[in-house]
């Protein structure tokens, strides 16, 4: 039986080790196709699969990098009848054994997972004008299907927004679908809130008027990845839902107004919301990029700015980024406008595509869309698991 592996997933046996060497701290494995991997002692020895060094229930590591000896060696290498690499490491004397398909997925010069996420593509109105169907949208009477599945959540990652249509037109349809995903975050507007017309509300989204592209909660530390809407009515005149992909707005921002962008992502900007008994308060560049310069997060609740102190010379240049953003964020190139009908479904990347919605009579029909908000690494992490199934069927 081949050894266990560190973590929960299936990989594939496509290549075998041929030749086991042992120099300067390393295991260096030649495989059958000629591909040469180089394992340092301390990496190799700290994820061997004994019931000493991890758990083999929870797949997880019992031991730290100070757990193991100052000094490691090998003092004998085996390949398994199976393909299995068998080391004896040395002063403790343990027989490890590894996975082939494991090794060869985790060598240290091609670290690449067995599953990437779909790569995020920044959209525009005008781009996607003469695609077929945008936004991504997808049948309420196929969803239940693993595949229909992974297709609308693997559209909701690229592309920032994804539709489901047709779905049954009752309170709980938003959790009968969301909950297949991961765990809701609640907030102080609830776990799951209705967004219609409400008297004394605490919102401006309760209200009839206009809301132009705009992501919720930016007052917090960690803005919602994820933000879903089902609607259960909407007999109003008006009331079309906007959409702008943040992430095409930020990148025109870079390549032609780089003043405004190094503004957009260097600035601290505070935000705040306050209600009858709470307080929320952050403050953070409208965009955050990653360590490679990526843009990761989009944060423009405008109605939430907090009254900015600083030197004047600041003030203008916020203003100035501000009216820039709002120039792209609203203009019809980059701006899809629709009507959502009972029964749909839309996510929506709360960190990346902004949305808002026209305005409506608040005296003719009824307007009412349930919503929720979900961290985007629950959508990560259900891809993968998906993906992996997905393998584990088809091993
Ligand atoms: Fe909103």
């Amino acid at each position: 039986m081949l050894p266990d592996v560190p973590d929960f997933d299936i990989y594939a046996i496509d290549h075998l080790p041929e030749n086991l060497i042992v120099a300067d701290q390393r295991l260096i494995i030649t495989w059958d196709d000629g591909k040469i991997s180089h394992y340092p002692f301390v990496w190799l020895r700290e994820y061997s699969p004994d019931a000493g060094t991890f758990n083999d229930i929870t797949r997880e590591q019992n031991i730290a990098v100070t757990d193991l000896p100052d000094e490691l060696n090998i003092s004998s290498t085996e390949i398994g009848a199976d393909g299995s690499v068998i080391v004896n490491w040395q002063p403790e004397n343990l027989d490890s054994r590894y996975h082939p398909g494991w090794l060869r997925a985790h060598c240290p010069s091609n670290p690449k997972p067995n599953f990437e996420l779909p790569k995020r593509t920044p959209w525009t109105a005008t781009r996607t004008a003469t695609s077929q169907a945008f936004p991504p949208t997808f049948s309420g009477a196929l969803i239940n299907t693993d595949k229909e599945f992974s297709e609308w959540l693997g559209a909701l990652h690229s592309s920032g927004v994804a539709v489901i249509t047709d779905l049954p037109i009752a309170p709980e349809a938003l959790e009968k679908v969301v909950d297949r995903i991961g765990p809701i975050r609640t907030s102080n507007f609830g776990r799951i809130f209705d967004v219609e017309l409400k008297a004394e509300t605490n919102s401006n989204a309760y209200t009839s008027q206009p809301l132009r592209a705009h992501t919720d909660l930016a007052t917090r530390e960690y803005q919602p990845g994820l933000q879903f809407f089902f609607c259960m009515e909407n007999s109003v005149s008006g009331g079309e839902t906007i959409l702008t992909d943040g992430l095409a707005v930020a990148e025109k921002i870079r390549t032609d107004h780089p003043d405004e962008y190094a503004f957009l992502t260097e600035q601290p900007i505070p935000f705040v919301n306050t209600d009858r008994d709470s307080e929320y308060r952050y403050e953070v560049p409208i965009l955050e990029t990653d360590h490679h310069g990526d843009i990761t997060t989009v944060r423009f609740t405008y109605w939430l700015r907090a009254p900015m102190t600083g030197d004047l010379a600041t003030l203008d240049s916020l203003y100035s980024a501000l009216r820039l953003f709002h120039h792209y964020a609203d203009h019809e190139d980059y701006q899809l406008r629709f009507p959502l009908k009972p029964g749909d479904l839309i996510g929506v990347d709360n960190r990346r595509v902004l949305h808002g919605r026209t305005g409506f009579s608040p005296d003719v029909g009824h307007r009412w869309l349930r919503g929720c908000y979900m961290e985007r690494e629950e959508l990560e992490s259900r891809l993968r698991v998906l993906d992996r199934q997905r393998r584990f069927r088809s091993a």
